[in-house]
Protein backbone atom coordinates (compact mmCIF):
# COMPACT_ATOMS: atom_id res chain seq x y z
CA UNK A 1 0.00 0.00 0.00
CA UNK A 2 1.07 3.66 -0.49
CA UNK A 3 2.27 5.03 2.59
CA UNK A 4 0.15 8.41 3.54
CA UNK A 5 1.35 11.89 4.24
CA UNK A 6 0.34 14.56 6.33
CA UNK A 7 -0.62 16.40 3.67
CA UNK A 8 -3.02 13.69 2.12
CA UNK A 9 -5.38 14.25 5.13
CA UNK A 10 -4.54 18.45 5.64
CA UNK A 11 -7.87 19.00 3.44
CA UNK A 12 -9.41 21.30 6.45
CA UNK A 13 -6.11 22.83 7.78
CA UNK A 14 -2.33 23.09 6.45
CA UNK A 15 0.14 21.25 7.87
CA UNK A 16 3.38 22.56 7.76
CA UNK A 17 7.17 22.64 9.06
CA UNK A 18 9.96 25.31 9.83
CA UNK A 19 12.69 24.72 7.30
CA UNK A 20 16.06 25.92 6.69
CA UNK A 21 17.71 26.16 3.26
CA UNK A 22 21.19 24.71 4.80
CA UNK A 23 19.77 21.03 5.17
CA UNK A 24 17.81 20.40 1.82
CA UNK A 25 20.88 19.43 0.19
CA UNK A 26 20.36 16.50 3.15
CA UNK A 27 18.32 14.38 1.05
CA UNK A 28 16.31 12.58 3.60
CA UNK A 29 15.25 15.80 5.00
CA UNK A 30 14.21 17.65 1.92
CA UNK A 31 12.20 14.53 0.99
CA UNK A 32 10.18 14.24 3.71
CA UNK A 33 9.91 18.19 3.92
CA UNK A 34 8.37 17.47 0.54
CA UNK A 35 6.06 14.38 1.03
CA UNK A 36 4.66 15.19 4.10
CA UNK A 37 4.00 19.30 4.27
CA UNK A 38 1.98 21.50 2.60
CA UNK A 39 3.09 24.73 3.85
CA UNK A 40 6.46 26.10 5.10
CA UNK A 41 8.10 28.89 7.56
CA UNK A 42 11.55 29.67 6.86
CA UNK A 43 12.77 29.02 10.41
CA UNK A 44 15.65 31.91 10.35
CA UNK A 45 16.05 33.69 6.46
CA UNK A 46 13.54 35.74 6.17
CA UNK A 47 14.66 37.86 10.11
CA UNK A 48 16.40 41.28 10.10
CA UNK A 49 19.94 40.21 10.15
CA UNK A 50 19.41 37.37 7.21
CA UNK A 51 17.78 39.73 5.04
CA UNK A 52 19.27 43.32 5.80
CA UNK A 53 22.75 42.27 7.38
CA UNK A 54 23.74 46.27 6.85
CA UNK A 55 21.53 49.42 5.75
CA UNK A 56 19.74 48.76 2.34
CA UNK A 57 21.94 45.79 1.36
CA UNK A 58 19.31 43.32 1.09
CA UNK A 59 19.96 39.28 0.85
CA UNK A 60 17.29 37.42 -0.08
CA UNK A 61 19.26 34.22 -1.64
CA UNK A 62 18.79 31.61 1.17
CA UNK A 63 14.99 32.94 1.61
CA UNK A 64 14.66 32.64 -2.13
CA UNK A 65 16.13 28.96 -2.19
CA UNK A 66 13.23 28.11 0.30
CA UNK A 67 10.62 29.66 -1.17
CA UNK A 68 11.27 27.92 -5.01
CA UNK A 69 11.32 24.68 -2.80
CA UNK A 70 8.41 25.12 -1.21
CA UNK A 71 6.27 26.42 -4.76
CA UNK A 72 7.85 23.41 -6.53
CA UNK A 73 6.34 21.13 -3.75
CA UNK A 74 2.74 22.92 -3.45
CA UNK A 75 3.42 24.27 -0.34
CA UNK A 76 2.10 27.55 1.25
CA UNK A 77 5.01 29.81 2.57
CA UNK A 78 4.45 31.70 5.99
CA UNK A 79 6.66 34.90 6.14
CA UNK A 80 8.82 34.87 9.37
CA UNK A 81 9.00 37.89 10.81
CA UNK A 82 8.97 41.17 10.23
CA UNK A 83 9.45 43.46 13.27
CA UNK A 84 10.91 41.56 16.45
CA UNK A 85 13.02 42.79 19.39
CA UNK A 86 15.63 39.78 18.33
CA UNK A 87 18.22 39.17 15.55
CA UNK A 88 18.02 42.88 14.48
CA UNK A 89 21.81 43.81 13.40
CA UNK A 90 23.30 46.44 15.05
CA UNK A 91 23.33 49.04 12.30
CA UNK A 92 19.42 49.48 13.56
CA UNK A 93 19.64 48.84 17.23
CA UNK A 94 22.26 52.13 17.02
CA UNK A 95 19.29 54.29 16.17
CA UNK A 96 16.33 56.38 16.87
CA UNK A 97 13.22 58.48 16.53
CA UNK A 98 12.49 59.36 13.30
CA UNK A 99 15.06 57.79 10.96
CA UNK A 100 14.43 54.17 13.13
CA UNK A 101 10.50 54.68 12.29
CA UNK A 102 11.50 55.45 8.54
CA UNK A 103 13.88 52.89 8.93
CA UNK A 104 11.80 50.14 9.86
CA UNK A 105 9.02 51.47 7.40
CA UNK A 106 11.82 50.92 4.44
CA UNK A 107 12.21 47.34 5.93
CA UNK A 108 9.06 45.89 5.85
CA UNK A 109 8.45 47.32 2.46
CA UNK A 110 11.33 46.16 0.83
CA UNK A 111 10.93 42.47 2.91
CA UNK A 112 7.46 42.55 1.79
CA UNK A 113 7.07 43.82 -1.99
CA UNK A 114 10.03 41.33 -2.50
CA UNK A 115 7.92 38.33 -1.64
CA UNK A 116 4.72 39.39 -3.00
CA UNK A 117 2.79 36.94 -4.16
CA UNK A 118 4.31 34.09 -2.59
CA UNK A 119 3.70 34.65 1.01
CA UNK A 120 0.20 33.21 1.97
CA UNK A 121 0.87 34.86 6.04
CA UNK A 122 3.66 37.07 7.81
CA UNK A 123 4.51 37.42 11.29
CA UNK A 124 4.44 40.92 11.14
CA UNK A 125 5.48 41.60 14.65
CA UNK A 126 6.62 38.94 16.98
CA UNK A 127 6.81 38.53 20.72
CA UNK A 128 6.12 42.36 21.95
CA UNK A 129 4.85 41.12 25.23
CA UNK A 130 6.05 40.38 28.59
CA UNK A 131 4.15 37.21 31.13
CA UNK A 132 2.30 39.91 32.86
CA UNK A 133 0.62 41.47 29.69
CA UNK A 134 2.78 44.58 29.91
CA UNK A 135 4.94 45.42 26.88
CA UNK A 136 8.63 44.13 26.37
CA UNK A 137 11.10 46.32 26.16
CA UNK A 138 12.65 46.71 23.04
CA UNK A 139 14.21 48.66 20.74
CA UNK A 140 10.76 49.10 19.28
CA UNK A 141 8.39 49.72 22.37
CA UNK A 142 11.20 51.80 23.80
CA UNK A 143 11.19 54.49 20.63
CA UNK A 144 7.55 54.28 19.86
CA UNK A 145 5.59 52.92 22.72
CA UNK A 146 3.11 50.52 21.20
CA UNK A 147 1.88 52.53 17.67
CA UNK A 148 4.99 50.56 15.91
CA UNK A 149 2.06 47.84 16.08
CA UNK A 150 -0.06 49.45 13.88
CA UNK A 151 2.53 51.30 11.60
CA UNK A 152 3.88 48.07 10.92
CA UNK A 153 0.33 46.03 9.96
CA UNK A 154 -0.18 49.28 7.88
CA UNK A 155 3.43 49.59 5.83
CA UNK A 156 2.92 45.59 5.54
CA UNK A 157 -0.69 45.87 4.01
CA UNK A 158 0.60 48.40 1.91
CA UNK A 159 3.28 46.25 -0.22
CA UNK A 160 0.72 42.76 -0.35
CA UNK A 161 -2.80 43.62 0.05
CA UNK A 162 -3.38 39.84 -0.48
CA UNK A 163 -1.25 38.40 2.19
CA UNK A 164 -2.70 37.50 5.83
CA UNK A 165 -1.12 39.58 8.48
CA UNK A 166 -0.18 37.79 11.84
CA UNK A 167 1.11 38.89 15.55
CA UNK A 168 2.44 35.82 16.43
CA UNK A 169 3.66 34.99 20.42
CA UNK A 170 4.23 31.73 22.76
CA UNK A 171 2.32 31.37 26.15
CA UNK A 172 -0.63 32.79 25.33
CA UNK A 173 -1.77 29.08 23.97
CA UNK A 174 -4.06 29.04 27.45
CA UNK A 175 -5.94 31.94 28.92
CA UNK A 176 -3.51 34.36 31.20
CA UNK A 177 -2.36 37.60 31.67
CA UNK A 178 -0.06 37.17 28.44
CA UNK A 179 -3.04 35.82 26.27
CA UNK A 180 -5.45 38.91 27.56
CA UNK A 181 -2.96 41.59 26.42
CA UNK A 182 -2.55 39.70 23.39
CA UNK A 183 -6.66 39.73 23.03
CA UNK A 184 -7.19 43.12 24.12
CA UNK A 185 -4.53 44.39 21.81
CA UNK A 186 -6.37 42.50 18.80
CA UNK A 187 -9.41 43.81 19.90
CA UNK A 188 -8.55 47.20 19.66
CA UNK A 189 -6.95 46.77 16.75
CA UNK A 190 -9.45 45.74 14.93
CA UNK A 191 -11.62 48.57 15.97
CA UNK A 192 -9.28 51.00 14.99
CA UNK A 193 -9.54 48.91 10.90
CA UNK A 194 -5.94 48.11 11.12
CA UNK A 195 -5.69 45.30 8.73
CA UNK A 196 -4.62 42.14 11.47
CA UNK A 197 -6.32 39.04 9.80
CA UNK A 198 -4.67 36.94 12.45
CA UNK A 199 -2.85 35.64 15.12
CA UNK A 200 -0.08 32.85 16.14
CA UNK A 201 0.23 31.17 19.13
CA UNK A 202 3.91 29.95 18.83
CA UNK A 203 2.75 26.52 21.12
CA UNK A 204 6.40 25.64 22.54
CA UNK A 205 5.10 22.85 24.87
CA UNK A 206 5.99 19.63 26.48
CA UNK A 207 4.29 16.77 27.14
CA UNK A 208 2.04 16.86 30.28
CA UNK A 209 1.42 21.03 29.60
CA UNK A 210 -0.90 20.69 26.52
CA UNK A 211 -3.27 23.52 28.02
CA UNK A 212 -6.73 22.09 28.68
CA UNK A 213 -8.49 25.63 27.33
CA UNK A 214 -6.38 26.02 24.03
CA UNK A 215 -9.07 25.69 21.79
CA UNK A 216 -11.69 27.45 24.14
CA UNK A 217 -8.86 30.14 23.84
CA UNK A 218 -8.16 29.94 20.30
CA UNK A 219 -12.08 30.31 19.89
CA UNK A 220 -12.29 33.70 21.55
CA UNK A 221 -9.89 35.24 19.13
CA UNK A 222 -11.76 34.23 16.19
CA UNK A 223 -14.56 35.79 17.75
CA UNK A 224 -12.66 38.76 17.28
CA UNK A 225 -12.90 38.14 12.90
CA UNK A 226 -9.00 37.19 12.59
CA UNK A 227 -7.84 33.93 11.63
CA UNK A 228 -5.88 31.75 14.42
CA UNK A 229 -2.81 29.24 13.58
CA UNK A 230 -0.74 27.24 15.39
CA UNK A 231 2.53 28.42 14.23
CA UNK A 232 5.83 26.74 15.94
CA UNK A 233 4.91 23.76 17.21
CA UNK A 234 7.40 21.47 19.48
CA UNK A 235 6.57 19.05 22.48
CA UNK A 236 9.07 18.16 24.63
CA UNK A 237 9.19 14.73 25.57
CA UNK A 238 9.47 16.13 29.18
CA UNK A 239 11.02 12.58 30.60
CA UNK A 240 8.06 11.28 29.33
CA UNK A 241 6.96 8.10 26.60
CA UNK A 242 6.71 8.69 22.80
CA UNK A 243 3.56 7.38 23.54
CA UNK A 244 2.52 10.16 25.44
CA UNK A 245 4.60 12.76 23.39
CA UNK A 246 2.14 11.50 20.59
CA UNK A 247 -1.14 11.64 22.35
CA UNK A 248 -0.01 15.45 22.89
CA UNK A 249 1.01 16.11 19.34
CA UNK A 250 -2.78 14.24 18.66
CA UNK A 251 -4.62 16.88 21.11
CA UNK A 252 -2.94 20.17 19.68
CA UNK A 253 -3.82 19.14 16.01
CA UNK A 254 -7.33 18.30 17.39
CA UNK A 255 -7.83 21.81 19.01
CA UNK A 256 -6.99 23.30 15.93
CA UNK A 257 -9.64 21.17 13.92
CA UNK A 258 -12.37 21.93 16.40
CA UNK A 259 -12.18 25.46 15.91
CA UNK A 260 -13.46 27.38 12.52
CA UNK A 261 -11.02 29.72 11.93
CA UNK A 262 -8.11 27.73 12.74
CA UNK A 263 -6.21 27.82 9.92
CA UNK A 264 -3.28 25.30 10.11
CA UNK A 265 -0.57 23.99 12.33
CA UNK A 266 3.64 24.72 11.63
CA UNK A 267 5.81 22.40 13.39
CA UNK A 268 8.89 24.11 14.67
CA UNK A 269 11.21 21.26 12.74
CA UNK A 270 10.56 17.96 11.68
CA UNK A 271 13.12 16.04 13.11
CA UNK A 272 15.46 16.21 16.43
CA UNK A 273 18.67 16.19 13.65
CA UNK A 274 18.35 19.90 13.48
CA UNK A 275 15.74 21.48 16.22
CA UNK A 276 16.30 24.30 18.20
CA UNK A 277 15.59 22.43 21.35
CA UNK A 278 18.64 20.22 22.16
CA UNK A 279 18.19 19.17 25.55
CA UNK A 280 15.17 17.67 24.37
CA UNK A 281 13.80 15.80 22.07
CA UNK A 282 10.53 17.52 20.75
CA UNK A 283 9.94 16.60 16.94
CA UNK A 284 7.57 14.24 15.80
CA UNK A 285 11.13 12.44 13.71
CA UNK A 286 14.22 11.62 15.24
CA UNK A 287 17.70 12.83 14.94
CA UNK A 288 17.91 9.05 12.17
CA UNK A 289 14.23 10.56 10.63
CA UNK A 290 13.00 7.55 11.98
CA UNK A 291 9.07 8.60 12.43
CA UNK A 292 8.38 8.40 16.19
CA UNK A 293 4.63 7.77 17.27
CA UNK A 294 3.86 10.93 16.91
CA UNK A 295 4.04 10.78 12.88
CA UNK A 296 0.93 8.63 12.73
CA UNK A 297 -1.02 10.07 15.51
CA UNK A 298 -0.69 13.24 13.53
CA UNK A 299 -1.49 11.42 10.59
CA UNK A 300 -4.90 9.81 12.43
CA UNK A 301 -5.51 13.52 14.22
CA UNK A 302 -5.62 15.06 10.64
CA UNK A 303 -8.25 12.45 9.05
O1 LIG B 1 23.73 31.75 10.70
C1 LIG B 1 24.68 31.86 11.77
C2 LIG B 1 25.98 31.27 11.39
O2 LIG B 1 26.53 32.03 10.31
C3 LIG B 1 26.91 31.29 12.58
O3 LIG B 1 28.11 30.69 12.27
C4 LIG B 1 26.26 30.58 13.75
C5 LIG B 1 27.11 30.63 15.01
O4 LIG B 1 26.31 30.72 16.16
O5 LIG B 1 25.05 31.20 14.04
C6 LIG B 1 24.13 31.13 12.97
O6 LIG B 1 22.95 31.78 13.33
C7 LIG B 1 22.12 31.11 14.25
C8 LIG B 1 20.78 30.82 13.58
O7 LIG B 1 19.89 30.28 14.51
C9 LIG B 1 20.92 29.85 12.41
O8 LIG B 1 21.36 28.61 12.87
C10 LIG B 1 21.94 31.99 15.45
O9 LIG B 1 23.14 32.11 16.15
C11 LIG B 1 20.87 31.44 16.35
O10 LIG B 1 20.57 32.40 17.37
C12 LIG B 1 19.61 31.18 15.56
O11 LIG B 1 18.64 30.62 16.43
C13 LIG B 1 17.31 30.72 15.98
C14 LIG B 1 16.51 31.56 16.96
O12 LIG B 1 15.14 31.57 16.56
C15 LIG B 1 16.98 33.00 17.01
O13 LIG B 1 16.73 33.66 15.80
C16 LIG B 1 16.73 29.32 15.88
O14 LIG B 1 17.38 28.60 14.83
C17 LIG B 1 15.23 29.39 15.58
O15 LIG B 1 14.66 28.10 15.68
C18 LIG B 1 14.55 30.31 16.59
O16 LIG B 1 13.19 30.41 16.26
C19 LIG B 1 12.39 31.20 17.14
C20 LIG B 1 11.36 31.92 16.31
O17 LIG B 1 11.98 32.68 15.30
C21 LIG B 1 10.48 32.81 17.19
N1 LIG B 1 9.89 32.06 18.29
C22 LIG B 1 10.84 31.26 19.09
C23 LIG B 1 11.65 30.35 18.20
C24 LIG B 1 12.59 29.47 19.03
O18 LIG B 1 13.53 30.25 19.71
Amino acid sequence: SIAAHFKDHANKIYIGSALAPDHLSDSQYSSIAAAEFNSLTPENEMKWDAVEPSQGNYNYGPADQLVQFGQQNGMKIRGHTLVWHSQVPSWVSGLSGDTLHQTMISHITNVVTHFKGSIYAWDVVNEIFNEDGSYRSSLWYNNFQTSFVADAFQAAAAADPSAKLYINDYNVEYTNAKSNALYNLVKELKSQGVPIHGVGFQSHLAVGQIPSDFATNLARFTALGVDVAITELDIKQNGQSQDAQAAAYSEVIKDCLSVNGCVGVTIWGFTDKYSWISSDTACPWDSNYQAKPAVAAIEAALQ
